[in-house]
């Protein structure tokens, strides 16, 4: 196969459009809702999970297959694990932050990233909210800048703005100075903001493959700095694990414009 990266960033961005329509539309009819199974057995009623989340998962994938059938695919809420044949495996978030979609609270988003030999080099995120203060994708593919609804994204740059915002209040029981604390309850959108310039950095603890694949292709494309924390503190990510089962990635991470990563990470040696 030849690859096209900016063809298939225009994929993910399709797919990731569909993702927000069929949530917005999913969400005027009141969609059902259950509950995953928490650690002690019971519902968790901290992982929802709503008929949209699957019926767009499904959509997603069966639009891939056709699209690329040698191509494998994760997502979260189909179970089994990509048979790993192929070098290229697209990460799927059908809804992020389906505890505010299901309540209704905009900020959520659906996400599609593609990686290459456990390097994300295109993905879009459909954020329910955004820099141009409407619902649209962001998409990117690497060596190509971000575009928001197919047109070229000025970041957000206010030079008389001295208190920006950071996504990590899980991590920080207060915010760093020079920085005011968010937690939008999806990681994909604070990718993106990241990549729009919405938000200067954001913290997540351990996120799965499928929250962070596509908001980190934005992120890269975008020149922000991803780091994750390993046995050696925070380093430099490169990656998702090529050899090991990507689903099980987890690690801490830190993203955002370099200076403010920078600082974070100090903060956090
Ligand atoms: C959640 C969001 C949220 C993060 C949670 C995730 P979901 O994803 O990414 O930002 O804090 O850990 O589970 O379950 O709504 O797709
Ligand atoms: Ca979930
Ligand atoms: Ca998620
Ligand atoms: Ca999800």
């Amino acid at each position: 196969m030849t690859e096209d990266l900016s063809a298939i960033a225009a994929m993910a961005r399709e797919l990731a459009d569909l993702a927000g329509r069929e949530m917005a539309e999913g969400l005027r009819r009141n969609p059902a809702v259950s509950y995953k199974p928490g650690a002690g057995g019971g519902e968790s009623l901290r992982d929802p999970v709503s008929e949209v989340d699957q019926a767009v998962e499904v959509m997603i994938r069966e639009r891939l297959s056709g699209a690329f059938p040698d191509h494998d695919v994760l997502g979260e809420e189909l179970a089994g694990r990509p048979a790993r044949g192929s070098r290229y495996l697209w990460a799927v978030d059908p809804v992020d932050g389906t505890a505010n979609y299901i309540n209704g609270f905009p900020l959520f988003s659906g996400s599609v990233g593609l990686l290459r030999d456990g390097v994300p080099v295109a993905g879009a995120v459909w954020c329910a909210s955004s820099h141009a203060l409407r619902a649209g994708v962001y998409h990117a593919a690497e060596g190509g800048g971000l575009f928001f609804d197919g047109e070229p994204v000025r970041p957000v740059f206010n030079p008389d703005v001295r208190r920006r915002i950071g996504g990590f209040v899980d991590a920080s029981p207060r915010s760093p100075e020079g920085w005011e604390a968010r937690r939008t309850g999806s990681a994909a959108i604070e990718c993106a903001f990241i990549a729009a310039g919405l938000m200067e950095v954001a913290r997540f603890e351990r996120p799965n493959v499928w929250d962070v694949a596509g908001g980190f292709a934005l992120v890269r494309a975008t020149g922000g700095i991803i780091r994750i924390l390993g046995e050696k503190g925070w380093q430099d990510f490169t990656r998702f694990d090529a050899e090991g089962d990507p689903g099980e990635w987890r690690h801490p991470v830190i993203l955002g414009r370099a200076e403010a990563v920078e600082r974070l990470c100090s903060l956090d040696a």
